[in-house]
C-alpha cells in the first residue's frame, strides 16, 4: 500500500484546519491537499481563504469548505460543529493562536482572555467534539500547534506560553489515553517560523536564535511525518538541540532566565 493511501485511510476523507488563511495553516492545507484529503478551512479573512481554496481545488482536485469565523468568540466552536455535521472528519489541525507580546501589564485583561479563548478553549472543545467521532470509527488524528516558549515560563509572552503549555499536556495525555484506539494525537512544538504573523511581530534579530528560523513548509512536513509516531514533535535540528539543553541540562531557573533574555532582546 502506498504512503498516500495509508495517510488517507487513517486521516481522511476530510481534515479541519483551524487557522488556515496564511503561514503554517496554509502550509498544512497545501500538504494535506497534496495527500488527497478534503479540507474545511477556517479563519477570519474570507478573501484569503477563497484564494487559497481556489488554488488547492485547481492543483489537487480536492473539495474545500470555507468557514469564516473568529475562534476567540465562544459561539465559533458550536458554529463549526453545526457546519461540519455532514462531513466525516478524520483529522483536526488546530493552528490558530492569539499572541500578546510585550510586558504583561501593558495589555488589558481582555487581550489575555482572548488568548485563553483562542488557544485553550477552542482547541479543547474541537478536540472533544471531533475525537468523539474518531474514537467511534477507531481512526483519526489531531495536531495541536504549540511553541518552544511553552517548555518553561517565558517572560513578555507569559500568558501565551502558558496557553501553549496547555496544548502540549493535552496532546500528551490524550496520546497515551488513545494510544491503542487508533487516534493519533500530537503537539507540534514549533520554534521561530517565518510566517506573516511572526514577521509582523517585528522580532529583533538575535544571533544564533534567528538562525533557527524555519520556513512553514518545513515545520509542517516534519509534523505530518511524525504524526502517529510520537506525542510531540519539535521541528528543526537546531530547535531540538537547544530545547534538549534547556529542558534536560540547564536548571529550570536558568532556562527561564535564558528564555527571558532572548525575548527581552527580541521584543523590548
Ligand atoms: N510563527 C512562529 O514563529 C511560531 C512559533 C511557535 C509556534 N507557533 C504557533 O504556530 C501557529 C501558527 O502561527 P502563525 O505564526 O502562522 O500565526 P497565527 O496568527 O497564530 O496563525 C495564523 C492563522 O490563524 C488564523 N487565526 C488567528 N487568529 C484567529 C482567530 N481568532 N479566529 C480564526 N482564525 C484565526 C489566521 O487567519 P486570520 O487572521 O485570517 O483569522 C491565520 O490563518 C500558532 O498556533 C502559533 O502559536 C508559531
Amino acid at each position: 500500500m502506498n504512503k498516500q493511501a495509508t495517510f488517507q485511510e487513517q486521516y481522511g476523507p476530510w481534515a479541519v484546519v483551524a487557522g488556515a488563511s496564511e503561514g503554517l495553516g496554509a502550509a498544512y492545507a497545501d500538504q494535506l491537499a497534496q495527500k488527497g484529503l478534503n479540507l474545511v478551512l477556517i479563519a477570519r479573512r474570507e478573501a484569503m481563504l477563497v484564494k487559497l481554496s481556489g488554488g488547492l481545488v485547481e492543483k489537487y482536485g480536492i473539495q474545500v469548505r470555507i468557514l469564516t469565523l473568529d475562534l476567540s468568540q465562544p459561539d465559533s466552536t458550536e458554529n463549526i460543529v453545526q457546519k461540519t455535521r455532514d462531513l466525516e472528519i478524520g483529522l483536526l489541525i488546530y493552528n490558530a493562536a492569539s499572541s500578546v507580546v510585550g510586558p504583561f501589564l501593558e495589555h488589558s485583561i481582555d487581550e489575555h482572555l482572548k488568548e485563553i479563548e483562542t488557544n485553550v478553549r477552542a482547541p479543547l472543545v474541537l478536540t472533544h467534539h471531533f475525537c468523539g467521532q474518531m474514537l467511534a470509527r477507531g481512526r483519526g488524528g489531531v495536531v495541536l500547534m504549540s511553541s518552544l516558549s511553552a517548555f518553561q515560563g517565558s517572560a513578555f509572552i507569559a500568558n501565551y506560553a502558558a496557553t501553549k503549555a496547555f496544548n502540549i499536556l493535552l496532546a500528551e495525555g490524550l496520546w497515551e489515553e488513545w494510544r491503542n484506539s487508533g487516534i493519533d494525537v500530537m503537539a507540534c512544538v514549533a520554534g521561530a517560523t517565518s510566517t506573516p504573523k511572526y514577521k509582523a511581530s517585528n522580532p529583533k534579530q538575535t544571533g544564533r536564535f534567528s538562525d533557527a528560523t524555519l520556513e512553514p513548509e518545513v515545520v509542517v512536513r516534519e509534523a505530518l511525518n511524525a504524526l502517529g509516531k510520537q506525542p510531540f514533535v519539535i521541528p528543526g535540528k537546531l530547535n531540538r538541540f537547544s530545547s534538549f539543553i534547556m529542558r534536560h541540562i540547564l536548571p529550570r531557573k536558568v532556562a527561564i532566565q535564558m528564555m527571558g533574555n532572548i525575548l527581552r532582546n527580541m521584543y523590548t
